[in-house]
């Protein structure tokens, strides 16, 4: 039985092998791998460079070792695993930023849901992450609205059981955009992974739960996510004050889950997946 309280790890956009079975799972909880990244753009191999295919995805995340049947294995092995696609990112695989590049809004949402239920059922997904951080220019926020709102009401139409969030995170673009998609299609999206790993390293647990509650205001109603990274944290928030901001918002009674970027870093890491098991212990603890 797990608590009803959330974990979710991104997984997968740094190709170096990381394996779901790599990262330690609490039972007590439930547990997302969110795969990074699906992303409407050509292949790396594409010359120049990757173009975007306007709404047309494909998977981008080491598709080797976080394959179908990989997804498959760890759903049998830990019933509380589920594991979403996030879509954009920052980059395709660091070649060319990924921008959000819609020729119209009716033929990127068809594009998108026709490509997007194809990789849903082909790896056994059980939901998408919008987590789209560059804007082409021309592209404003109502398109922006209507291709990510239209898509997820249509994805939760045919398919009632999937799980959606948006990843957000303190830049006036990006929560301009993300802030009017909240408003007008809150009913389509479960969770805020709101990126709190982005501020800077001078951030103290105090500081740390005022950005929590801000941002519990700026999407009024939403079950927003802490978070924090691991890896490179050279001038951002460390895994050791996201550690203490999570259990201070816990104590608050703040705190409806968590979430890490990346379970990569950390297996790059000295340290290994030491945050990914006190993390779930805070959540589980609840
Ligand atoms: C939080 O929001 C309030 C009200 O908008 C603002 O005055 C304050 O500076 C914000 N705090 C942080 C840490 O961003
Ligand atoms: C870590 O990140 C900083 C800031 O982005 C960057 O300047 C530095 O080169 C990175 N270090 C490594 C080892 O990747």
């Amino acid at each position: 039985m797990t608590n009803g309280y959330l974990f979710r790890e991104y997984i997968g956009a740094q190709l170096n092998g990381v394996q779901f079975t790599d990262v330690p799972i609490n039972s007590m909880l439930a547990f997302h791998f969110i795969l990074a990244f699906a992303i409407d753009y050509t292949p790396v191999s594409q010359q120049p460079t990757p173009a975007p295919t306007n709404g047309v995805f494909s998977p981008f995340w080491d598709t080797g070792n976080l394959s179908p049947a990989a997804v498959a294995a760890i759903k049998a092995a830990h019933p509380n695993v589920a594991v979403m696609s996030g879509l954009g990112g920052d980059s395709v695989q660091d070649v060319v930023k990924a921008f959000f590049a819609p020729t119209s809004v009716d033929s990127w949402v068809a594009n998108a849901v026709s490509s997007l239920t194809g990789i849903i059922n082909t790896y056994g997904l059980d939901g998408v992450d919008v987590d789209y951080e560059h804007f082409a220019d021309g592209v404003d926020v109502d398109t922006f609205v209507e291709c990510i709102g239209q898509l997820l009401t249509q994805l939760k139409a045919s398919m009632p059981n999937i799980a959606t969030s948006i990843a957000p995170f303190e830049d006036p673009v990006i929560q301009e955009y993300y802030q009017a998609l909240w408003r007008k299609y809150s009913g389509v999206i479960d969770y805020v992974n709101f990126q709190f790993y982005a501020y800077g390293a001078n951030t103290d647990v105090p500081l740390y739960v005022e950005f929590y509650d801000n941002q519990t205001a700026n999407y009024p109603g939403a079950t927003v996510l802490a978070s924090f990274k691991t890896g490179n944290v050279t001038g951002l928030i460390s895994p050791d004050l996201g550690i203490s901001a999570a259990q201070e918002l816990q104590q608050q009674n703040k705190l409806p889950g968590l979430f890490i970027w990346s379970a990569d870093s950390s297996k790059n890491s000295s340290y290994g997946f030491k945050y990914e098991t006190e993390a779930q212990q805070i959540i589980a603890n609840h």
